[in-house]
């Protein structure tokens, strides 16, 4: 620690949550710094499968401070549901939790614009929580925040100019037609008053934080190659995914953070639209969906699936500054034959290896594969690296070696102890 970043690698959906979960343990305080309840991060806890969305996933853990920093967009309703459900597990979510004044909010017209938008030609394959219009009025300067819910005159007078616009932009909404900004204030009032003695400085905590020496862990939601400017753009989320991300998201300066953790599928996954140049033919892909349980946690959707991309990984490693790889999954290619790797790409000019800045080029790229002999050995009850095949030792190390950082952990089961920590503690 003493400041520590987890980050997805991939498209998302790598498995964060439970490592968060893990490293929450040694943490003190959890902050999360981008996305909003696009995020669904899977824990384990007692045997049932918690899914969280706002909330950082160390909020399971009695007692830590978990903050939802300056870059997350909260959907109150959405906090609220999650944090009643959580509490009904017997955690003290409105002790432990703080929440950004500055964060903005999602609103009912962002949804409702998000949903018309999405019918259209551009649309993104998003998980439909207006994610993308809330960040839009941030941007654009117009954006409300959960400071501004404790003003009413200024929030309506923006909330109003806001629905005003939406209105003209999609005409054919009857929804946004008949709402007013009144209405969306006077239906978060309950809102307002829960959240109010939660509303923290963020920033602040987290600097008070690290001058008493306390351990700092942030969690990113989403991955790399969702980022805004890192991403397979514009098939990406609104906010900035990677490691650069989490200065900002929470209001620390880079030089805070210390230690910058990626974690990987040992395959790899995406949702929603857009170049996946690993992509499986459907067939196998099926049968990866179904040993994985490829489902989205929040939309319920297929998750289209294909094998590890290098090209990808090593983007990733460079964009983040990855210390270190987390594999996750493992398990689920127990039964393949053959493992396959994208090594590097065809199309992407001089250099195959080098993972394209630009999307269209991307779409071009046709992955250049590398095989490895399945190992057909149950691995879920690994613990130590002696106890993994031969095989996924030498598909591993590959991967380690072709990514150029040590993979310090191997997950190979949902549940916290499914896991291998090998050569270089977690610290
Ligand atoms: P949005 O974040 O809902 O605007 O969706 C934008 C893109 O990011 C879509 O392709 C979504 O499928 C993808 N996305 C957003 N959140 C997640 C996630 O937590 N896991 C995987 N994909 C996500």
């Amino acid at each position: 620690m003493p400041c520590t970043v987890v980050v997805g690698a991939q498209w998302g959906d790598e498995g964060k949550g439970k490592i968060v979960d893990a490293l929450s343990a040694e943490a003190d305080v959890v902050a999360r710094y981008q996305g909003g309840p696009n995020a669904g991060h899977s824990v384990i806890r007692d045997g049932r499968t918690v899914v969280l969305q706002l909330l950082p996933s160390g909020i399971l853990t009695a007692g830590k401070r978990c903050l939802i920093g300056n870059g997350v967009v909260v959907d109150l309703t959405r906090l609220r549901e999650e944090a009643d459900r959580i509490e009904a597990l017997g955690v003290d979510v409105r002790a432990q939790l703080g929440v950004s004044a500055a964060a903005h909010l999602i609103l009912p017209y962002h949804l409702a614009a998000e949903r018309v938008a999405e019918q259209g030609q551009g649309a993104i394959g998003t998980t439909g929580r207006g994610i993308g219009f809330a960040y839009r009025d941030k941007a654009a300067r117009t954006g409300l925040r959960v400071g501004d819910l404790f003003d009413a005159p200024w929030f309506v007078e923006r909330a109003a100019r806001n629905l005003a616009g939406l209105q003209r932009e999609f005409p054919e909404s009857a929804e946004l037609k008949t709402m007013s900004a009144q209405q969306v204030l006077d239906g978060l009032a309950d809102l307002a008053r829960w959240v109010e003695p939660m509303v923290t400085d963020v920033s602040f905590e987290l600097d008070e934080a690290l001058k008493r020496g306390r351990r700092v862990l942030l969690e990113g939601a989403q991955g790399t190659l969702l980022d805004i400017d890192h991403g397979t753009y514009p098939y990406v989320t609104s906010s900035s995914a990677s490691a650069v991300g989490a200065a900002a998201g929470v209001g620390l300066g880079p030089r805070a953070i210390d230690r910058v953790i990626g974690v990987a599928k040992a395959y790899a996954t995406r949702v929603g639209h857009g170049p996946f140049p690993s992509e499986m033919p459907a067939e196998e892909a099926e049968r990866l969906r179904a040993a994985g349980e490829e489902y989205g946690a929040v939309t319920g959707r297929p998750r289209r699936c294909g094998w590890l991309d290098l090209p990808a990984l090593r983007y990733a490693v460079r964009i983040n500054g990855l210390d270190e790889l987390v594999i996750t999954k493992l398990d689920v290619l127990d039964d393949f034959d053959e493992i396959k790797v994208a090594e590097r790409y065809e199309g992407a000019g001089k250099n195959g290896e080098r993972f394209p800045a630009a999307t269209r080029e991307l779409e071009r790229c046709r992955p250049v594969w590398k095989s490895f002999p399945g190992w057909k050995t149950n691995t879920s009850r690994a613990r130590r690296w002696e106890d993994l095949p031969q095989a996924a030792r030498t598909y591993l190390e590959w991967v380690e070696e072709q990514a150029g950082v040590p993979v310090t952990v191997i997950s190979v089961g949902a549940e916290r102890e499914a896991e291998i920590r090998r050569g270089v503690a977690v610290r």
